[in-house]
């Protein structure tokens, strides 16, 4: 069944234009920044230009206003967290953002460089202390970027048994690595509530949250839609249209 939303909006028969979402409210937010005082930032432009995740880029306008303020008192930043726990299901766009964020921080100044490591919680907690402990002090002789923990709720999973004594580090290491190492947090809302539950230590040290919402059908037809101009190039035609029945099928699979 087609949704109202999708009859509201003109269905493109072909594929020859870019098909675009109307500018949410953070996104005309953004715009009206970069229009009336001069911001500028190629990080949120990216994380701008991806679909719908309008609370995400909501809360990243929040974090980028509490930074432009402190800066502009003249008050430092040296001392305060920016690290974040990233909620939602596989592929809303968590390790993209994740990316972007840390960019950000970087262009910014809150942390002096852009390295990103990745891994899981279950890596983690197999390679245990040793492992991790090499990679940070690796990432602070490199000028300092950030940490991403994929799926960290497994560090405190039954069957990870190094999982706790790692956690343990990772706070420990949060304490001082302001200003020079961010940490993200990624995994199922679901599991990421539990886990930041069972280790209150986590709460203090990772001050924001981003939560990514499933995407809507209508998102996902724009998505599936630019996809298909990138790759072919604006030369394929969809036999019923963008928002046709073979598009709803396919976004469905
Ligand atoms: N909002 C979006 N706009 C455009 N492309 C997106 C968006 N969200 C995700 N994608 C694309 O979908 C793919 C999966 O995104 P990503 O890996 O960031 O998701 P994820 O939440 O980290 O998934 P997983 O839980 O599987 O690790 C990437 O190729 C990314 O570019
Ligand atoms: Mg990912």
């Amino acid at each position: 069944m087609a949704s109202p939303s999708w009859r509201a909006r003109p269905p493109l028969s072909t594929v020859n234009s870019t098909p675009l979402l109307p500018l949410s409210k953070a996104e005309r937010e953004w715009q009206r920044q970069k229009n009336t005082e001069g911001a500028h930032n190629p990080a949120i432009d990216a994380i701008m230009e991806m679909t719908g995740l309008e609370e995400v880029k909501a809360q990243v306008l929040r974090i980028k206003a509490k930074i432009d303020t402190t800066q502009r008192q003249g008050a430092s930043l040296k001392d305060e967290r920016f690290n974040v726990v990233l909620r939602g299901n596989p592929g809303t766009g968590k390790t993209t953002v994740a990316r972007h964020y840390a960019k950000f921080l970087a262009s910014v100044g809150i942390v002096p460089g852009d390295s990103f490591i990745e891994m899981t919680g279950s890596r983690l907690a197999h390679d245990g202390v040793r492992d991790i402990k090499e990679q940070i002090e690796e990432m602070r002789d490199e000028g300092g970027g950030a940490i991403f923990v994929d799926e960290a709720y497994q560090l405190t999973e039954g069957h990870n048994f190094c999982g706790g004594p790692v956690l343990d580090f990772l706070l420990g290491e949060m304490e001082k690595s302001a200003g020079e190492i961010v940490f993200i947090f990624a995994g199922y809302s679901k599991q990421m509530e539990k886990f930041f539950e069972h280790n209150p230590g986590l709460s203090s040290r990772v001050p924001y949250s981003l939560q990514f919402k499933d995407y809507t059908d209508l998102e996902l037809l724009y998505m599936f839609g630019k996809l298909i101009l990138k790759k072919y190039n604006g030369q394929m035609k969809v036999e019923g249209g963008m928002f046709g029945l073979y598009m709803r099928i396919a976004i469905r699979r």
